[in-house]
């Protein structure tokens, strides 16, 4: 069975740990904005590079980014869907565009998610996510699955951070009402482990 999954969630909240087991689980793609943003930071758009924005903490133009999900969500059969949409368009755009089967809210409190971002680290080579005290590397600085070097991504200092969780209250929030109003939203409570979570999502999609 082909699965459309939507995980929506402040930053910080587990949206890219979460798709990536569910993608191995149901054998889905996964498609997420902020990564495809950042391998493509320095392109020239016409209204500037990603990086500008990305670097602010500030969304990049709906445009750049409704562009990327239509021609990745064309190709996939089957997805989880990470990082958007982020405001109340973005919203509208992807409900022309595809049909979703789950809608998935992960939610944290903001002091948790303000721990998550400062303490992540990510791998340079394969992507892969860490952080210092809740999931640290075996070696420190060293990514388990390439041995690639593990560093900190530019919008993950505090101070981006507090921006993009405004960000997220001001323009996203609206988002996950919209879901919650239509009455289609499955919420999960993201504070237990990684793997409790993913438990959590499981059920809730299979039930
Ligand atoms: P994006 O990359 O999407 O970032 P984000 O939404 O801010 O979310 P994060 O990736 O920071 O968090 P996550 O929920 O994936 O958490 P993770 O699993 O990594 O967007 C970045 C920027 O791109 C935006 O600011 C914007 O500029 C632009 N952009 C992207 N999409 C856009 C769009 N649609 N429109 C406009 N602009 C867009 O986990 C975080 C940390 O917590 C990790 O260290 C992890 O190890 C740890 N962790 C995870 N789960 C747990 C757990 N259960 N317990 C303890 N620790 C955990
Ligand atoms: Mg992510
Ligand atoms: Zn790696």
């Amino acid at each position: 069975m082909s699965r459309n999954i939507l995980l929506l969630g402040a930053p910080g909240a587990g949206k890219g740990t979460q798709s990536k087991k569910l993608a191995e689980e149901y054998d889905l793609e996964h498609v997420t904005t902020g990564d495809a943003l950042r391998a493509n930071k320095d392109m020239e758009t016409e209204y500037g590079t990603p990086r500008s924005f990305m670097e602010a903490g500030e969304l990049v133009p709906d445009p750049v980014v409704n562009e990327i999900v239509k021609v990745a969500l064309e190709e996939a059969d089957g997805y989880v869907l990470d990082g958007y949409p982020r405001n109340l368009d973005q919203a509208e755009y992807l409900d022309e565009i595809t049909d979703l089967d789950a809608v998935i809210y992960l939610d944290v409190s903001e002091e948790e998610l303000v721990d998550r971002l400062t303490g992540r680290r990510v791998c340079d080579e394969c992507g892969a996510n860490y952080h210092v005290e809740f999931q640290p590397p075996e070696e420190e600085g060293v990514c388990d699955e390439c041995g690639g070097e593990l560093i900190q991504r530019e919008d993950d200092t505090e101070e981006t951070v507090r921006e993009r969780l405004q960000v997220f209250y001001d323009n996203t929030e609206p988002v996950i009402e919209h879901f919650r109003e239509q009455g289609d939203l499955i919420e999960i409570d993201g504070e237990a482990t990684p793997d409790e979570v993913f438990n959590r999502i499981t059920d809730a999609i299979e039930n």
